[in-house]
C-alpha cells in the first residue's frame, strides 16, 4: 500500500474590488444573473457568468422545480447554454456567486460536485483550462486556474 497525496492551489481575493477589472465585470454580471434565480424551495440564489473566447458572456441562474431533482444549478444552466449556442467557442472564465434569502452569505460558495463534473467535460473538450471564480453574496472571492484543481480523480471518457 502507498499513500497518494493530492494537493491543490487556489488564490483568495479579499473581496470583489481586489479582482482585476475584467473579472469584476464578469462577477457583476453573475450577481445580476443571480437576481433571475428561481429558487422558491431552497431560497438560495446562485448566478453564473461565462466569458467565451468570442467575447460573448453567457449567464445562468439556478432554476428549481417542485420535483426537486428536476431543477438545475446556475453553473450547468450557463455552461449547457454556452455549449448549445456557441459549440465552437472556448470557455475562458466562469464567475459564480450565491446568496441565501435567509442569511448573509459571506463565504465563497464553490460549484457543487455535479457542476464540477459538467464543467470538467468542457475543459477536456476544449483542451484549455477554464478559470473559475466563486464568492458568496459578499466577502472573499476564490480563484481556481482550472476546473481540474477543484475535481481530482474526475470520471472521464477514456474509460468508456
Ligand atoms: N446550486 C447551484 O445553483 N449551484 C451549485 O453549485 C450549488 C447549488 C443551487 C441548486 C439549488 O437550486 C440551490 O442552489 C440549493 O441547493
Amino acid at each position: 500500500m502507498k499513500e497518494v497525496k493530492i494537493e491543490t492551489t487556489l488564490q483568495v481575493y479579499d473581496d470583489i474590488n481586489e479582482l482585476p477589472k475584467a473579472i469584476q465585470n464578469l462577477m457583476t454580471t453573475a450577481i445580476e444573473a443571480r437576481e433571475n434565480a428561481y429558487a422558491p424551495y431552497s431560497k438560495f440564489n446562485v448566478g453564473a457568468a461565462i466569458l467565451l473566447d468570442n467575447s460573448i458572456v453567457v449567464i445562468g441562474s439556478n432554476q428549481e422545480n417542485a420535483c426537486f431533482p428536476s431543477g438545475l444549478c446556475a453553473e450547468r444552466t450557463a455552461i449547457f447554454y454556452a455549449g448549445a449556442k456557441y459549440p465552437k467557442a472556448k470557455i475562458l472564465k466562469m464567475a459564480i456567486t450565491a446568496s441565501s434569502q435567509n442569511q448573509i452569505t459571506n463565504k465563497p460558495i464553490p460549484p457543487c460536485g455535479a457542476c464540477r463534473q459538467s464543467i470538467a467535460e468542457y475543459e477536456i473538450k476544449q483542451d484549455q483550462p477554464i478559470e473559475i471564480y466563486f464568492m458568496g453574496a459578499e466577502g472573499k472571492v476564490v480563484k481556481s486556474n482550472s476546473l481540474a484543481n477543484l475535481l481530482p480523480l474526475l470520471f472521464e471518457s477514456s474509460v468508456l
